[in-house]
């Protein structure tokens, strides 16, 4: 991947940030409030400890760490273009007992989107503050990877920055609260909903935008059904 494309392919790094102990930073901080807020709202979205679940970014495992607790041994998988932060999330943040909850396999680096080998039909997913970093033709590759994966009913959750509209796609806009600056042109970026439609065109996923989820940095909620 081109590392002009997004912050998070500039592997070395990241790298470098996550041995020097900042993998925490690297996947934008607010570690406790980030983690909760995706277990609270994928739980009050009917998610139960027996579906299979994909995190899609899971970065060093912010959301993984309630998520391996809450789901049943092994039913949690991510993936994520970073290793260092796979390992980061693994090695450090998960204790013995949820250590044993999640056999290392299940957390593969890949840039691609490729699900494909992990064997599992997924009943859920999510994809926290990866939109917001990829270019529009990477939101649709990953659409089109991910959803033969995916039992008919399943639900993908992403989130996004919303550009309205009306306005203009290359002018930058600041989201309130959080005061992130986005672009239509670099990463962070932002979307409109009709871009979102547009990534799923042709894929067998119906899009729905929730909108605002109490995200603390204005990142919007859409939920791809997949058909
Ligand atoms: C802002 S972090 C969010 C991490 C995690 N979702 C969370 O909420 O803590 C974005 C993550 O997406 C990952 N990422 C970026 N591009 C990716 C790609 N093409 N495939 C898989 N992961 C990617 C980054 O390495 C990083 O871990």
């Amino acid at each position: 991947m081109n590392d002009s494309l997004s912050s998070y392919y500039d592997h070395r790094r990241i790298e470098r940030e996550s041995r020097a102990g900042r993998h925490r930073e690297v996947i934008g901080g607010l570690w406790e409030e980030m983690g909760r807020l995706q277990l609270e709202r994928l739980v009050a979205e009917g998610l139960e400890p027996s579906m299979a679940f994909l995190d899609v970014g899971c970065g060093c495992l912010r959301a993984g760490v309630h998520l391996v607790r809450y789901l049943d041994p092994g039913d949690y998988y991510g993936i994520d273009v970073n290793d260092s932060l796979l390992d980061a999330g693994w090695e450090i943040e998960l204790d013995r007992d949820l250590q044993a909850r999640l056999p290392r396999e299940n957390l593969v680096c890949n840039g691609d989107f490729d699900v494909s080998g992990f064997g599992r039909r997924f009943d859920m997913a999510i994809a926290q503050s990866l939109f917001t970093h990829l270019p529009l033709n990477h939101l649709r590759l990953c659409l089109e990877r991910i959803a033969p994966s995916f039992a008919p009913g399943g639900r993908f959750y992403a989130t996004f920055f919303e550009c309205p509209a009306d306005r203009p796609t290359a002018e930058p806009l600041v989201h309130e609260p959080g005061g992130v600056r986005t672009s239509g042109a670099s990463d962070p970026y932002h979307y409109r909903v009709r871009d979102l439609h547009f990534a799923a065109d042709g894929l067998p996923w119906q899009v729905q935008v929730i909108g605002d989820w109490g995200h603390p940095r204005a990142q919007r909620l859409v939920l791809f059904r997949r058909r």
